[in-house]
């Protein structure tokens, strides 16, 4: 596994592409960045990481997805594999909230953002962000958010748990059209509030109670509604309160 260490960059997604598009890279390379100045989230938000203490890195994934309708099943092995790993290492009552934000309990431990772009020979290649709260303690002004730290009371080796991420990563990758089915399982066993009478919010700001069912095959957020049908949200159409 190539391995670049950053000390501080813009964003390792950013850096990555950059890097992608210019010559071509081996597979499963990543970047790691002590910080980011312009770290992103989902859905144009900012990604905020204390200076040397968490995780933020991104992977490239080169022509894993077999068509781009595919696209929620990169989410998913990326989902699982670090599920998997915080599992290992024993961390308490994880669940993943949908699309792919990684809980233990009731707080947000750690971020994705997947990026992907068709080649002109057709190949799809994902950047992989991922960004893991390790060591970081103080959280004020994010009360949804925690670190694996502030939530066992110790301090993790992050380079370690980088390794596991990846290697992970690259087995249920490889595996994939194995394990599609199981994953997809284990995905929706995970989700956040799955089965939980909750309030939403959707795109004209109103307020709905529901129940989570799963997934779509498309990745869509289904929600058993007070009238007892099932509908289907995409991720700009819907709003979990919790
Ligand atoms: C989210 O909003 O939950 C997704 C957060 C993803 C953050 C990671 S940190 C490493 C990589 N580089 C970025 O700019 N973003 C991702």
């Amino acid at each position: 596994m190539k391995l670049i260490k950053l000390d501080a960059i813009d964003s390792t997604n950013d850096f990555l592409k950059g890097l992608s598009n210019n010559q071509s890279i081996e597979n499963f390379t990543v970047v790691t960045a002590e910080s980011q100045t312009k770290g992103k989230g989902q859905m144009g938000s900012v990604w905020v990481s204390e200076k040397g203490k968490n995780l933020t890195m991104s992977v490239l994934v080169n022509d894993y997805l077999s068509d781009i309708s595919a696209v929620f099943d990169i989410n998913i092995a990326v989902s699982i594999s670090i599920i998997q790993v915080l599992k290992d290492l024993h961390i308490p009552k994880l669940s993943i909230k949908w699309p792919n934000d990684i809980m233990s309990y009731n707080k947000k431990i750690g971020g994705i953002l997947i990026e992907n772009s068709i080649k002109s020979n057709g190949t799809i290649h994902s950047i992989v962000g991922i960004g893991l709260n390790i060591n970081q303690t103080d959280f004020t002004n994010l009360p949804k958010a925690s670190s694996l730290a502030k939530i066992c009371s110790t301090t993790f080796d992050k380079e370690k748990i980088l390794l596991m991420i990846v290697e992970k990563l690259k087995q249920n990758i490889q595996f994939w059209n194995v394990n599609a089915i199981s994953m997809w399982a284990k995905y929706s066993d995970n989700l956040f509030k799955k089965g939980i009478p909750m309030t939403f919010l959707d795109k004209n700001e109103k307020y709905f109670m529901g129940i989570i069912q799963g997934v779509s095959t498309i990745g869509k957020l289904e929600v058993l509604l007070e009238n007892d049908s099932v509908s289907d949200f995409d991720i700009k159409e819907i709003q979990m309160l919790y």
